[in-house]
């Protein structure tokens, strides 16, 4: 059977977007902005879009047009012994991330219906904290975990890829709009010096004493949000029928999906510093109480509050389906199996996996750190070893196609992605482990010693 390729030129594009831009920008890169000391993580952050992300994107690209193949085939058909595991680890960092990622959307989905029902008008942050708390635990959150993972589900078994593009085309920019409206009323507030301050002055004494969580969690959250470190942007390479300009599309990508985030921080911070809540504190909840008392204040802010949590969680959607469509297309590919039931049979596995999440969001620090601090950093990791040393002439060809010999840039690329790439990674892979492990012996520990 002939593999898809992607209906229109721009397809494939809009996929990668769509997969790039979600709860990543929205929700993660502003709470961990506020964990991580604001200024010293922005900066740290960009320099690891452009100098990590940027040909991390293109080592996945390589892979994934050069073989035409789920990442799992992918690996196989190009390396040879231990490598065949890379495969494995992206299914379960593929499980993992799925699994509570369904849940967060599931919030946004239920902000959208509070917003039909009762609208955002809150008496002010205590209020606004504890909708979160209703909304992330129990019951609901649980429903609406169903909701989202049925979607996905039905998205991936229908095979509507031309439903996705068609969809991000009009989202991703709706969004910006929106976004841009918040900052600039944002902007208005008494408080915005004081946040602009916070989040773009790097205070490098701060960074200099709290470099060990810094930079991993900068790596990890540029890994997340770039889709990178379990074979999303191979498998969308896949289905590229023809040789273009894998540069000037992993430039678009990842300039699109930084922009999103940046303009987030600029709505974020200003409403937490009105409401006099520390950045670093609310943690997950951040997006919700900063954007609950934004709606609560704004004329007409109720509609606008609607569409845009409507918004996220379509922009998750889009996101989600990228996760789902490794899993599904791994078995499809590998074990033939029809592509319907193989999406319900790992949706299901995956809902499953998220309830605990939905119980009581310890699980969330369980699973977000387990996949952002650790997996996705050793996912990219291992792909940047093989791409760098492994097959870096097949590598170097493939940039090649579409683009030319780029005066010797190709050459560049792999000595980038062999060495410092490495080396960084490397540093943030340890980092992370151990800051997992401390979270694991510590907060984790404690809460199971409580029940
Ligand atoms: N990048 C997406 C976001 O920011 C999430 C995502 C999609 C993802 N596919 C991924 C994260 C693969 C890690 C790996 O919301």
């Amino acid at each position: 059977m002939a593999r898809e390729t992607w209906a229109t030129r721009m397809g494939f594009i809009l996929a990668a977007v769509g997969s790039a831009v979600g709860l990543g920008n929205i929700w993660r890169f502003p709470f961990i902005t506020g964990q991580e000391g604001g200024g010293a993580f922005l900066l740290l952050y960009l320099l690891f879009v452009v100098l990590i992300g940027f040909p991390a994107i293109l080592v996945e690209f390589v892979i994934g047009r050069y073989t035409e193949l789920n990442p799992v085939g992918a690996i196989r058909e190009l390396g040879s012994g231990a490598w065949n595991y890379l495969g494995w680890l992206f299914v379960v960092t593929g499980f993992v991330t799925l699994s509570y990622y369904s849940v967060v959307a599931g919030w946004f989905l239920r902000y959208t219906l509070i917003g039909v029902t009762d609208g955002y008008a809150l008496a002010g942050p205590e209020e606004a904290t504890a909708l979160y708390g209703s909304v992330t635990t129990g019951l609901d959150s649980l429903l609406f975990h169903a909701v989202f993972m049925a979607l996905v589900i039905g998205i991936i078994a229908a095979g509507v890829r031309r439903g996705i593009e068609v969809g991000v085309k009009v989202m991703v920019p709706a969004i910006i709009v929106v976004l841009v409206g918040l900052a600039a009323y944002a902007f208005t507030l008494d408080a915005a010096g004081a946040a602009y301050a916070y989040y773009l002055t790097p205070d490098f004494g701060y960074l200099a004493a709290n470099w060990t969580s810094i930079l991993p969690a900068a790596a990890g959250q540029a890994f997340f949000t770039l889709s990178l470190g379990m074979g999303v942007m191979i498998t969308y390479a896949s289905y590229l029928g023809e040789d273009r300009n894998l540069a000037t599309d992993a430039g678009i990508i990842a300039a699109l999906d930084t922009l999103i985030a940046v303009i987030v921080g600029f709505v974020v911070f200003p409403f937490l510093f009105a409401a006099g809540i520390e950045p670093g504190g609310p943690g997950p909840s951040a997006i919700f109480v900063s954007l609950t008392s934004a709606f609560t204040g704004i004329p007409g802010g109720r509609i606008i509050g609607i569409v845009f949590f409507a918004m996220v969680g379509i922009a998750a959607l889009s996101s989600a389906i990228s996760i789902l469509e490794v899993l599904v297309s791994y078995l499809i590919d590998e074990f033939d199996v029809e592509r319907v039931p193989a999406s319900v049979a790992i949706g299901v596995a995956v809902f499953l996996l998220g309830v605990p999440v939905t119980i009581d969001l310890i699980f969330l620090g369980l699973y977000d750190n387990l996949a952002g601090g650790v997996l996705l950093v050793l996912g990219s990791l291992l792909l940047a070893l093989f791409v760098g040393w492994v097959i870096p002439d097949v590598a170097r060809n493939e940039l090649e196609k579409g683009i030319g010999s780029l005066g010797g840039l190709g050459t560049a690329w792999i000595w980038i992605v062999r060495i410092p790439i490495v080396i960084v990674v490397l540093v943030s892979l340890y980092l992370g482990v151990v800051g997992y492990v401390d979270f694991l012996t510590g907060g984790f520990a404690e809460w199971l010693a409580a029940r």
